[in-house]
């Protein structure tokens, strides 16, 4: 039984498909407006009813008894967070993990802002964070497999909506604001556009990859330059040196032949270790792809409460 925390566009997505793909029931929903909790599950018909709530609506749905969410963690066995990011102080969602894991729960999370700003309070083996960096494409699962080999450097291009702006600028001519307006009115921008073109989205998603590493780092350590067009191969592109504790993200002239290169909202990242190079490619945060990564570790948070 799932306590969904948050209901946007990711969040809407995730139910349907948490009913469609599996057995699985929500027990507790809440959006920026408060929540609703039944304690046997939501029937589908209820979910869908929750569907058409408007943002903000949850509580007022009719659907399920108003309630707060200590109720909800009394009810459910996995929190599942795909609320905004707050980058100033990573709340509600840090807190709201912590009392969750003490009490015995599961955490599955698409929200980036609790790990790169405090990885180790919250690092817990019933805490589950794929969906965080490059969604779509299963990198945190390929770096968990690495060990006892040693990561060496990262470099990935792990943010779609500034790769998608440089690629309408120099694949397709047009100019940057009007790359920029297109990717806003796609929604694939953040609501606040800084997160993206002033690099926070990628900082904090190095830095969730510098921590699944063992690499202490937070998003405050990451050096970030701003997306500037610097040419026709200009990439956005996130680095951490590991010996070093060395992590940044700028702007970078990428010659063509360069692995990373990839369209659009596509991410790519290359892994060097001390005996391979690894090239991963694919989607990265887009609604349906982030709800898969979600779903994948719910079932593997439901795993972690048998054992
Ligand atoms: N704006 C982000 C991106 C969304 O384009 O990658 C997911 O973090």
């Amino acid at each position: 039984m799932i306590l969904l925390f948050g209901f946007g566009g990711v969040g809407r997505t995730y139910a349907e498909l948490l009913y469609q793909r599996t057995s699985l029931k929500l027990c507790g929903v809440f959006d920026s407006g408060g929540g609703v909790v039944k304690r046997e599950g939501f029937t589908w018909e209820e979910v869908k009813a929750l569907l058409s709530a408007p943002r903000g609506g949850v509580s007022r749905s009719g659907v399920g008894r108003p309630a707060s969410l200590d109720e909800a963690l009394d009810v459910c066995q996995v929190v599942v967070d795909v609320s905004a990011p707050n980058y100033d102080t990573g709340e509600p969602s840090l807190s709201l993990y912590k009392k969750a894991l003490s009490r015995g729960l599961a955490v599955v999370t698409a929200n980036k802002a609790p790990l790169a700003l405090a990885f180790r309070e919250v690092a817990h083996r019933r805490l589950f964070y794929k969906a965080t960096v490059m969604a779509g494409t299963p990198l945190i699962d390929l770096l968990k497999g690495l060990p006892p080999q040693r990561v060496t450097r990262v470099r990935g291009i792990l943010n779609g909506s500034t790769n998608y702006v440089l690629t309408r600028v120099y694949k397709d001519g047009v100019s940057y604001e009007e790359a920029v307006r297109e990717a806003r009115e796609l929604g694939i921008l953040e609501p606040d556009a800084r997160l993206d073109l002033e690099g926070i989205d990628p900082a904090a998603k190095l830095t969730i990859v510098a921590n699944t590493l063992g690499v202490g780092l937070r998003i405050t350590d990451v050096v970030r330059r701003p997306v500037t067009p610097l040419g026709p191969v200009t990439r956005y592109v996130a680095s951490l040196e590991v010996v070093e504790k060395r992590a940044v993200v700028e702007p970078v002239r990428l010659p063509p032949e360069d692995p990373l290169h990839v369209d659009y909202t596509m991410n790519s990242v290359e892994i060097a270790t001390d005996v391979n190079t690894i090239i991963l490619k694919g989607k990265g945060a887009g609604r349906i792809e982030t709800s898969y990564a979600l779903l994948n570790d719910t079932l593997k948070a439901l795993e972690s409460l048998q054992n």
